[in-house]
């Protein structure tokens, strides 16, 4: 069975008079725990695609079936209480709080759950400990390099315990090393908690440490 399912998806963007089709009948099936790359160049619709898995964004036509629920029948509210349990993202800007501490920025995400501020603590420190970051919890963002804070994004992403993480360039502003140290990262959570996680990349070394890689051209997927 599929953790997030789309069936004929067009994504088209309307820009005064001129329309632009980001994607075209496009049909993807995933099932949990895939640790699956999605490829393609700039421009090609992976963003698109990505937000509409992810429940951020509704296609034009055609249907996303996540975890057995036919989104499009959810109210916004619905949708947001539905990404909240369920789905976490990881940016390509890493996208931290630069006033909080790495241990801050983590906690945050438990913000919403019902711990208490202790709980939340812990859990964001084994989060953090799980990327080799623990020495760094007191850091705030810019005084971490750019595969540390990438790390911090992981670490809150995945101490939501979520069903899905979806990774948009995770590693496109990070030297190849690092970019490939993230990724292996992502699939030791992916080996350890069953996290399933879609990420998009047009780097070939991290394209070749997916277990399946989806590849998509001018909005459509031309290998799957
Ligand atoms: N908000 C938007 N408004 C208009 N066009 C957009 C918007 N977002 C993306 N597009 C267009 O849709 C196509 C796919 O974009 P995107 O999904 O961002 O591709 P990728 O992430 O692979 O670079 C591109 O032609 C892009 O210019
Ligand atoms: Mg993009």
């Amino acid at each position: 069975m599929s953790l997030v399912q789309i069936s004929k998806v067009s994504r088209k963007y309307q820009l005064n008079s001129i329309s632009v089709t980001a994607l075209k009948n496009v049909d993807l099936a995933v099932a949990a725990g895939e640790f699956l790359a999605l490829a393609g160049p700039s421009g090609s619709g992976k963003t698109t695609l990505l937000n509409i898995m992810g429940c951020i964004d509704k296609p034009t036509t055609g249907e996303v079936l996540f975890d057995n629920t036919q989104t499009a029948s959810l109210s916004s509210d619905q949708l947001s209480d539905l990404r909240a349990e369920k789905i976490s993202f990881v940016f390509q800007n890493f996208n931290l709080f630069p006033v909080l501490t790495a241990v801050e920025n983590v906690e945050y995400a438990l913000f919403l759950k019902k711990m208490t501020a202790d709980q939340r603590r812990k859990k964001a420190e084994a989060a953090l400990d799980l990327m080799g970051l623990l020495h760094l919890a007191g850091h705030k963002p810019l005084e971490m390099s750019g595969g540390q804070q990438q790390r911090v994004a992981i670490a809150r992403a995945i101490v939501r315990e979520p069903l899905l993480i979806l990774a948009d360039e995770p590693t496109a502003n990070l030297d190849h090393k690092t970019g490939e140290e993230i990724v292996d990262l992502m699939k030791a959570s992916n080996r350890q908690n069953k996290t399933t996680f879609i990420f998009s990349t047009h780097d070939q070394k991290v394209i070749d440490r997916a277990d399946r890689v989806v590849r998509i051209w001018d909005g459509e997927i031309v290998s799957a």
